[in-house]
């Protein structure tokens, strides 16, 4: 991304919130991108940062094992703004006191401005700030000056307008900060100068341009799931180079009803791509004919995916290009833990050693997930393919509990298109993070008419989450259940009795299995 002209490096030192930080740098249009503090000082000073951010971090500046940074950094005359740890490092590089307090400070807590005519508090009152330390200044260094504080807070904020340093304890980029996405915009705009014209639009354009660049006449291949990352980089990738992209696509009979044909009719129709398709729903069934154990059918679809995907790219690969849909939470370098402990999160996927490309491309990799899809609505991509709810790898062999057969497949895909559809006319699907069907090895007696049945029990799961960490089970009103059971029923001729799921997790994952 080296040509983006105005960009604001995040130097992580450990924080939770480091990417939050950049994508709310990012949301003014202004390109963010985040390196360790392990960065040499050379490469920081050759990238023409318009502004620097030092992240929080868990650890005591006073402790020499925890990440410092050269002092240079702040000569350079690039401005600066400090956050928690890095406002507390900010101090102590300049000769400040730092001391670490009996009691933590933790959560909403109303601040203080001290200096109204403050550039960085422009605009802001006294409010509620987030805040999270147990060390806290005692004393600013030299030619700074205190301009917020808290009640047990003395310096909530200082600066050193001269030299362009600012630095806050709290954390500006959590929602929980009333002011904290003006403060932000204060610091890009009228510390940094920055103008905001990075726009997706612009990011299309250069990408495209460079893909060219890169791939010259040669063929790239790329593994097409139908998920949002490997759709929006197939877009892309056709925009660049059309024909001479070949998107690989196993349809290994798992998906959701009909979602196969429509992945297919969008690539054939929409864009202009050699589009193979490997249809293997006979083949994996019967290899896990007589497997209940979830743990050996994940193991088992995962190997036959992998050895028919790579079969495929084995035939299709002709020298030229790989590329794949990595967004950038998987790319970067954290700068967490010590020195010694960092390591790259990089989602590269295995490549058998015989398979030879020239090289990677992962056209995707400087965004985050909103941002891919933004880039994906403007490529033309139908929403249900932009907006689609994360989808398990192993599909919907961990929603059918037990043994796979086609029967259970058939009849599961068919309640969860029943289920999907009356969310979506609810209008409710944008308020659920994920919403499905299962199919559990049950069947219970009911009665239909005067007859007794004795048939599958469909199970349907709703959650809500920022994270699919923790995730609470999704309050839909009865009378919308009422009507997916109902239709459930009467459209499945298997099944004849459903549940609602009504586990958070924890203690319940979010898929069965
Ligand atoms: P759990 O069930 O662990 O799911 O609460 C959390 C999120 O991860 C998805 N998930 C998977 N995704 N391969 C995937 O690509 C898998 O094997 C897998 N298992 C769970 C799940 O759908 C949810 O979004």
């Amino acid at each position: 991304m080296s040509k983006v002209k105005e960009k604001i490096l995040v130097l992580d030192f450990g924080g939770q919130y480091n990417q939050l930080i950049a994508r709310r740098v990012r949301d003014h249009n202004v390109y963010a991108e985040i390196k360790p503090y392990t960065t040499s000082i050379d490469e920081i000073k050759s990238e023409n940062y318009k502004g620097i951010i030092f992240t929080g971090g868990p650890n005591s500046v006073f402790d020499m094992s925890s990440p410092h940074y050269d002092k240079e950094i702040l000569n350079l005359g690039i401005p600066v703004l400090g956050i928690c740890y890095g406002c507390q490092l900010i101090c102590w590089m300049r000769g400040g006191k730092v001391e670490t307090s009996d009691t933590r400070e933790y959560g909403k807590i109303e601040m203080t401005v001290d200096n109204k005519d403050s550039i960085l508090f422009s605009g802001i009152p006294n409010s509620v700030v987030w805040m999270s330390h147990t060390d806290k200044i005692i004393e600013v260094p030299e030619n700074f000056e205190i301009t917020a504080h808290s009640d047990n807070c003395p310096v909530a904020a200082m600066e050193n307008v001269n030299e362009n340093i600012y630095a806050v304890q709290f954390h500006p980029e959590v929602t929980h900060t009333e002011f904290g996405n003006k403060l932000l915009y204060n610091f890009i705009f009228k510390v940094c100068k920055c103008k905001g014209d990075w726009r997706m639009e612009g990011f299309i354009e250069n990408t495209v341009k460079s893909l060219r660049e890169k791939i010259g006449d040669k063929k790239v291949v790329l593994g097409l799931s139908g998920g949002v990352d490997s759709s929006v980089a197939a877009a892309l990738l056709s925009k660049a180079v059309g024909s001479q992209l070949t998107c690989v696509f196993v349809d290994q009979g798992l998906m959701r009803k009909d979602e196969g044909d429509f992945v297919e009719n969008t690539f054939t129709k929409l864009f202009d791509m050699k589009f193979v398709r490997v249809n293997c729903g006979e083949e994996f069934v019967s290899k896990l004919k007589g497997v209940t154990d979830p743990e050996k059918k994940r193991k088992i679809i995962g190997t036959e995916f992998y050895n028919v995907f790579w079969n495929k790219i084995r035939e299709e690969a002709d020298g030229g290009f790989f590329a794949q849909g990595t967004i950038y939470p998987d790319c970067i370098e954290s700068g967490k833990g010590d020195a010694d402990k960092i390591k790259t999160h990089h989602n590269k996927v295995e490549m058998p050693d015989d398979i030879k490309f020239n090289d990677i491309i992962e056209p995707l990799c400087d965004l985050f997930k909103d941002e891919v899809r933004k880039v994906g609505e403007l490529l033309g991509i139908p929403k249900e393919l932009v907006w689609r709810q994360p989808f398990p790898g192993p599909g919907l062999g961990v929603r059918i509990i037990g043994e796979i057969t086609q029967e259970k497949i058939k009849i599961l895909q068919d309640a969860d298109s029943v289920f999907r559809d009356e969310i979506k006319k609810s209008g409710l699907e944008k308020d659920l993070s994920q919403f499905f069907a299962v199919l559990p090895d049950v069947k219970t007696v009911g009665v239909m008419g005067d007859h007794r049945t004795y048939d599958h029990l469909i199970a349907i799961r709703a959650v809500t989450t920022d994270d699919f960490m923790t995730a609470d089970f999704a309050k839909i009103p009865y009378d919308i259940l009422s009507r997916v059971a109902g239709r459930i029923i009467n459209e499945c001729p298997n099944v004849n009795r459903v549940v609602y799921d009504i586990t958070s997790k924890p203690p319940g994952t979010i898929e069965w299995e």
